[in-house]
């Protein structure tokens, strides 16, 4: 079995892990991640220990989960370039205190401007450079929007929100080993796709541990939004920089395009699961869908009885996982532009049907199963948030690739996403990590691309039980869908749960992703039943939070710098 350099390089860089009350990791700069803890009034988990407290400390002040996610995306924004952002998009999730279920879109759509074969030479031969680095990949970005809405629902004052991100743009802060590595790794992509502009990510020597990043453009970015709201970002200087932007690296985003973006409200999509309410995020995401088709089709047999990581519960999985997959490719995009046959794909009797071919004891061959689809970018972030009211908001948040585009606005210090790689350039032709689609998913102007985020949460009794989600590209919905089983049918606690070995598949290519820790004799079933493995470095960084007896428990993955924090 090959190793697979997956995006992740996490467990490369050492952590040291001290188990005493909590789980911590530190790193070898400055800080101490806590990565389980149990929390009485508010928590928050998510990529980065400097965000976590940042929106540990808002709930502090007496702020809300809302409140919380808004200061959180924003501090993540500064801390955590790779994902963080103001310059990409998102999805929330989340239940408010009155019990009522809230969808906020505000992933990034192509640009007016955007033609379906924008991707395509003359010839007709797709060009995915051009879809997954520089200007021409960025879609208009949707997070400032995205902050704004969410902020109907917040209570503090929104500069009481923004203001601790401008102080670590303005004033640095120090960056986890894992920073620095990506930040040297794509150092000739930051000076290629920036030319002779100076971005704080790019300096003479090598980015180590412990090194203070200052961004002062970004602070004053920040700043405009502070004192502008959505305008300071939408219109006026910041957009005329991003317009400038465009126009010195051949992209196509607009001052109109800026002006008239809008974040969406969608509707919750919710079903049961063994007495479970599970709440997650419909399309233009297929995360929750997706996530809706596993455990659908899981629910069809007994996993407690097959046992946790048995190779018959991982066969039962990873046959829903490729039928649900196989879904994605064909049915699934912007519901704004493509009738999404929604209700029949998670119809119980359709479900039934799809797993009618499932052999006990083989693989079933993918070429049997119909339709198309692959791998996304592993970098994407999440965060859950409860608060002492009741509040639960679940946020995944995205540039697509490591740094999106690698564009960094001139004169603004934020970093383009490249998410136009997320529609389907060409039927058929695969996506930086080999996802493909056609007709559901093809460009179009103003239309969202398909993601595979899945921000979720699950009630009991109608009651808050847990928050969830997690990056990680099309396995997303797959690690979602694991960590959440791993609770409910396996019995683990919260932090067994996130930093059990994850598996992954999704239909073409014909294989499992495995994450190393599985059982050799486990391998060799499924290789017997005649499933391809390849075993790679990691998959997703999840994020919990478990309600246990009154108390929060939030989880942050060990997989990478991920902590949580709360009071
Ligand atoms: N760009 C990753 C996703 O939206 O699924």
């Amino acid at each position: 079995m090959m190793k697979k350099p997956v995006v992740l390089l996490l467990l490369i860089f050492s952590f040291r892990y001290v188990l005493s009350q909590h789980i911590a990791s530190k790193d070898t700069s400055d800080f101490i991640a806590v990565k389980s803890k149990v929390y009485t009034n508010g928590a928050v988990s998510c990529a980065h220990p400097l965000a976590a407290e940042v929106g540990a400390n808002i709930l502090k002040k007496g702020g809300n989960a809302f409140d919380a996610a808004i200061a959180t995306q924003l501090a993540l924004a500064v801390v955590y370039p790779q994902a963080g952002n103001i310059g990409g998009g998102g999805f929330l999730t989340a239940r408010n205190k009155d019990g009522k279920l809230i969808a906020l879109d505000y992933r990034e759509k192509a640009p007016s401007e955007a033609t379906r074969d924008m991707y395509l030479d003359s010839n007709g031969i797709a060009d995915t450079h051009l879809s997954q680095d520089g200007h021409l990949s960025a879609g208009v970005p949707g997070s400032v929007a995205g902050f704004f809405a969410i902020y109907k629902y917040a209570r503090l004052p929104f500069k009481e929100l923004i203001q601790p991100a401008i102080d670590l743009a303005r004033n640095g802060f120090a960056i986890t080993a894992f920073e620095a590595a990506l930040l040297n790794r794509f150092k000739d992509d930051f000076i290629t796709y920036n030319g002779n502009n100076k971005v704080s990510f790019v300096k003479d020597s090598l980015w180590k541990a412990g090194d203070l990043l200052i961004q002062p453009e970004l602070a004053k970015t920040l700043e405009l939004i502070r004192d502008k709201g959505k305008k300071g970002f939408y219109e006026g200087e910041t957009a005329k920089l991003i317009a400038d932007e465009m126009q010195r690296g051949h992209g196509i985003i607009s001052l109109k395009d800026l002006k008239n973006y809008e974040a969406k409200d969608r509707v919750p999509l919710q079903f049961d699961y063994e007495g479970y309410k599970i709440i997650s995020f419909p399309p233009p995401s297929s995360g929750g869908l997706l996530l809706e088709q596993m455990m659908k089709m899981t629910a069809l047999f007994d996993l407690k009885k097959l046992g946790f990581h048995t190779a018959a519960s991982i066969h039962v999985m990873a046959e829903a996982e490729r039928r649900a997959f196989a879904d994605r490719a064909k049915f699934m995009g912007d519901p704004d532009f493509w009738k999404v046959p929604d209700s029949a794909l998670i119809n119980d009797n359709y479900l039934k049907q799809r797993m009618r071919s499932f052999d006990p004891n083989k693989a079933t061959p993918s070429d049997s199963i119909g339709a198309g689809n692959p791998y996304e970018s592993h970098q994407t972030t999440h965060i859950c948030i409860a608060d002492k009211e009741g509040n639960l908001v679940s946020v995944t948040t995205t540039l697509n690739g490591l740094y999106g585009s690698r564009v960094v606005v001139k004169g603004a210090g934020f970093l383009l996403n490249d998410e136009m790689d997320d529609f389907s350039v060409k039927p058929g032709v695969p996506n930086m990590f080999g996802a493909v689609g056609g007709e559901a998913n093809a460009i179009a102007p103003n239309k969202r691309m398909l993601s595979s985020m899945c921000p979720t949460l699950v009630l009991r009794d109608n009651r808050p039980f847990m928050i969830v989600g997690t990056p990680g590209g099309t396995t997303i919905p797959t690690s979602v869908f694991q960590s959440i089983v791993n609770v409910i049918d396996f019995g683990m606690g919260p932090a067994e749960a996130v930093n059990a070995p994850k598996f992954h598949h999704q239909w073409l290519p014909d294989e499992i992703i495995m994450e190393e820790g599985f059982d050799d004799k486990v391998i060799n079933s499924l290789n017997a039943m005649n499933y391809k493995i390849d075993i790679v470095d990691g998959i997703g960084r999840n994020e919990m939070i478990l309600f246990e007896k009154g108390k929060l428990h939030a989880v942050a993955d060990i997989r990478g710098n991920d902590g949580v924090d709360g009071y």
